[in-house]
């Protein structure tokens, strides 16, 4: 199998028919090129829909430029060259509509927890009390319930990542872009974040864009999965991992549709190691 496919059609696990293929695109990446000041080429010529009230993964090697095609459709930095659209909208710049948790947290650091969780809300001028109120029911989802007070200094990464977070759900955006969120927390609170991502995706009718480096972690929580090649990026696959997710997650993740999926994937991407 050769690393450089062409953007192929969606793989499924079974012969079901995919409702992906009917859910309209809440965003659409159309012929996306990025080269930075320099010459670096991050992008080029990227073009991928993301599905409505799911949750689609980026996977792809450390470099491929996943965080700037989340940046880019966040609107914090533009394309070289290319169209975003989200919700039928061309992207120009931020918008409410999409929240974004960064790799690196991203936190203010003279800002206490409460005030970074609640930062978009003020933005939006939510009122004080009301939007303190649903930072601190969005600081206790996240486990950091007595820490309300504290500052990014006196956090370990985990609990900045979970500040950074329970500040992305907080604004209740249609559309969240995560960049690794859970890369630097423990597995059991990294299993359980999974578990209540699942849930967000089932209940909320929100859209995810999800950068992750584990496979493990890609397949079991995606509906879909964009296998990016080495910088420039293009996508070299789409998977549709087809988990039933009303069984046990143990049970899941010993079953052999998933693990075949998870082997699939790494067949794929291990021929960008060299
Ligand atoms: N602000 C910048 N200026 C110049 N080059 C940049 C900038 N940001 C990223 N790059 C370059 O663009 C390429 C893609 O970077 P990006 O951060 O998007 O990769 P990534 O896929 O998110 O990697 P990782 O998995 O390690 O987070 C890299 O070669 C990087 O060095
Ligand atoms: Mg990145």
């Amino acid at each position: 199998m050769t690393p450089n496919l062409a953007a192929a059609a969606p793989r499924h696990m079974t012969d079901l028919p995919s409702p992906l293929l009917t859910a309209r695109p809440i965003v659409e990446v159309k012929s996306v090129s990025k080269t930075y000041p320099g010459g670096i080429e991050a992008l080029s010529g990227i073009s991928l829909d993301f599905p409505e009230g799911r949750l689609t993964t980026l996977l792809g090697p450390s470099g491929c430029g996943k965080t700037t095609l989340l940046k880019i459709i966040a609107g914090l930095i533009p394309a070289s060259g290319g169209q975003v659209f989200v919700d039928g909208r061309e992207v120009k710049g931020p918008g409410p509509e999409r929240a974004f948790v960064f790799q690196d947290f991203a936190l203010m650091p003279w800002a206490s927890v409460i005030r970074n969780v609640a930062f978009g809300l003020e933005l939006r001028g939510v009122a004080h009390s009301e939007r303190e109120a649903i930072a601190e029911r969005h600081i206790a989802r996240v486990g950091l319930k007595g820490f309300e007070r504290k500052y990014p200094h006196e956090l370990s990464g985990g609990m900045r990542q979970r500040v950074g977070l329970a500040r992305a759900l907080a604004v209740d955006a249609k559309v969240v872009l995560m960049d690794e969120p859970f890369s630097a927390v423990d597995e059991q609170t990294r299993r359980k974040f999974q578990e209540e991502l699942l849930e967000l995706v089932a209940n909320e009718g929100k859209s995810f864009i999800f950068v992750t480096h584990s496979i493990e972690e890609a397949v079991y929580v995606s509906d879909r999965i964009a296998l990016l090649s080495r910088r420039p990026s293009r996508v070299s696959a789409i998977i549709e991992p087809k988990i039933a997710r009303d069984d046990d997650p143990d049970r899941i993740r010993r079953d052999s549709a998933y693990l075949d999926v998870v082997e699939e994937i790494w067949q794929q991407l291990k021929h960008y190691l060299d």
